[in-house]
């Protein structure tokens, strides 16, 4: 079983996969870390995120063992990442390796759900459940900031925002596997909705899709 999860940054996607991953015995791949791991790779090496051959020579050479959670996690690495993602050669040399992690899960899993932005549009297209996962923009800064301060970090809320919109609008508006819903997908707001009560909905419709 393959189930691919998009939504907009900080809509609840990544707790939402594992938390599906670990009801439904399937392996998990968050397709935002190799953008991340990519953008940090390309600042490492001193090159300019937004230059494509910079970008590209990164993604060629991946090697996602060199980071850690941390480091993926920082603004800086989700800036990068959204300037690597806007590349339609970085988004090729990543397909390969999305696709394979689909179709040859790790043994004793029964399946994989991959979560990103494009996973039920251009990566899984015959995943057998889709969803999109959304929440207001307001929704969407506050559980950012929420997270920046359980973990101490220092933040300017007004900051936030605008770096949420701007990333919004790179996701939205680029020509290759732009985030949008696939046609298929079915579509969940969180916005009024616990972490609970998301993934209770989320699981009773994967559920629904399961071949028996
Ligand atoms: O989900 P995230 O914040 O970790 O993603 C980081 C960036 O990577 C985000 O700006 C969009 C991009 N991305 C993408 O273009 N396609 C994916 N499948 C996953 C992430």
């Amino acid at each position: 079983m393959i189930v691919a999860i998009d939504g907009p940054a900080a809509a609840g996607k990544g707790t939402l996969a594992r938390r599906l991953a670990e009801a439904f015995n399937l392996a998990y791949l968050d397709t935002g870390s190799l953008y991340r791991a990519t953008g940090v790779a390309t600042l490492r090496a001193g090159g300019d995120p937004a230059v494509e051959a910079d970008a590209v020579k990164a993604a060629k050479a991946l090697d996602t063992t060199t980071f850690s959670p941390a480091d993926l996690r920082t603004e800086q690495a989700g800036t990068a990442a959204s300037q690597v993602a806007f590349i339609p050669a970085v988004r090729a040399a990543l397909l390969d390796f999305q696709r394979n992690f689909a179709k040859n899960p790790p043994p004793g899993s029964s399946g994989a759900v991959l979560d990103g932005r494009d996973i039920g549009t251009v990566v899984c297209p015959d995943a057998d459940a889709k969803l999109f996962i959304t929440a207001s923009l307001e929704a969407r800064v506050q559980r950012r900031v929420k997270e920046l301060r359980d973990k101490g970090e220092s933040f300017i809320e007004a900051r936030v925002r605008a770096d949420m919109e701007a990333r919004d609008a790179r996701d939205q508006d680029r020509s290759v596997a732009p985030l949008v819903p696939a046609q298929d997908a079915w579509i969940l707001d969180t916005t009024a909705l616990t972490a609970d009560e998301a993934f209770a909905q989320a699981k009773a419709f994967i559920a629904s899709k399961v071949k028996r």
